[in-house]
């Protein structure tokens, strides 16, 4: 197989980001899109040269032969079209959250499972390279054993505004944080600790905080903290101005993405590469590298380095923390371990 046949489910604000990336990716073959939405289905089509287009997924997969799907939907509606994807034997590709629920993300990993399909999530900063870099300093042990890790990531109310009430931005955007966290801190979290505060959004009649602080207690002692806000100031950008900074028992590491800034010190040196990287460029950046991962898992047959289980460790830490946000207690979790690819 040279090419993979790839459907896109919901194509909505990410799914034509995914669109844009698919067009540069020589082993993706874009065959439909399926969105309940028939006019922006058909737009999307004619503008990327998409064949066919679908208001049911069912259909899409009934008349299609594909071999997987990018599954965007909003976060509440990713299960079914996630198990009927794997009943049809067609790998997925996952936006996060995996789900909203942990009975909804068991539910797709074990649909998955049954039937033998691939199941990749959407964590996009895995695929973004001070994010890559950052690991490489954490995996190559040059900053020791993890001790303290801080996620950043804020932007202006537009975001707020598109998803108010659908999503808090803890689920929105911490969720890549959390997933950063765990992937280099490991999943031996204890518990976790949240506070959020609401006053420019609900001044604006909408239902959602303005953002979150989230500290996970590892069970060696080691802290983090992710930090998310999505009502700065209307002229702040819109594109989230992130960080990372993690320290360790022989060295630190930082990044900072709005600066493409990442810089790295132990007791001995200290370095500032360049990390120049274009997540707003025309091939859609990171997710381009994303969907190639994707339909090169399918093409020979790998599994994914983004898992199910990552998924549902991430969404856990998520609700632990609005239910220590409601009892104002730190909630204990139990996280599995990743999954071996
Ligand atoms: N990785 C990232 O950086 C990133 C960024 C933004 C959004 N997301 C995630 O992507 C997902 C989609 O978010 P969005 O902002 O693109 O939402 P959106 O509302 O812009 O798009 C969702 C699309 O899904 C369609 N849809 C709804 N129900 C459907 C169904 N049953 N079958 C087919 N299509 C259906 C809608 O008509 C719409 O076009 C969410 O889970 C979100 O968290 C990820």
């Amino acid at each position: 197989m040279d090419t993979a046949r790839i459907g896109l489910i919901g194509a909505g604000f990410i799914g034509e980001v995914h669109l844009r990336a698919l067009a540069f990716n020589r082993r993706a073959d874009v065959r439909a899109i399926a969105d309940v939405n028939e006019r922006r289905a058909r737009e999307m089509a004619e503008r990327f040269h998409v064949p066919r287009t679908y208001t049911d997924v069912r259909q899409m997969l009934e008349q299609e032969r594909l071999d997987g799907v990018i599954i965007a939907t909003p976060d509440q509606l990713h299960r079914e079209p996630a198990e009927l994807a794997a009943q049809a034997g067609v790998h997925i590709m996952l936006e996060k959250p995996i789900a909203t629920t942990v009975e909804d993300a068991e539910a797709i990993i074990a649909a998955a499972q049954r039937n033998n399909v691939k199941l990749m999530i959407g964590f996009i900063l895995r695929f973004t390279l001070p994010y890559q870099q950052l690991r490489q300093k954490v995996v190559s042990g040059e900053i020791g054993t993890p001790t303290m890790a801080f996620g950043k990531r804020t932007v202006n109310a537009s975001e707020a505004r598109r998803l108010a009430g659908r999503c808090t931005v803890n689920d929105y955007l911490s969720i890549h944080d959390t997933d950063t966290i765990l992937w280099n801190m490991g999943t031996d979290v204890e518990s976790v600790y949240a506070q959020n505060g609401s006053f420019v959004l609900k001044e604006q009649g909408l239902n959602t905080p303005d953002y979150y602080w989230t500290m996970l207690r590892f069970r060696n002692g080691a802290t983090a903290v992710t930090h998310s806000h999505w009502a700065m100031p209307a002229a702040f950008p819109n594109y989230p101005e992130s960080e990372l900074l993690m320290t360790g028992t022989r060295g630190a590491v930082h990044l900072h993405l709005a600066g493409q800034h990442l810089w790295y010190a132990s007791d001995t040196s200290y370095e500032h590469p360049d990390v120049s990287y274009g997540f707003t460029a025309e091939d859609a950046g990171a997710f381009r590298k994303e969907d190639e991962h994707f339909t090169d898992c399918i093409i020979e047959d790998r599994q994914p380095l983004v898992t199910g289980v990552d998924g549902l460790n991430a969404l856990k830490i998520i609700l632990a923390a609005d239910e220590s946000i409601r009892t104002g207690q730190p909630v204990k979790v139990s996280l599995q371990p990743p999954q071996q690819h």
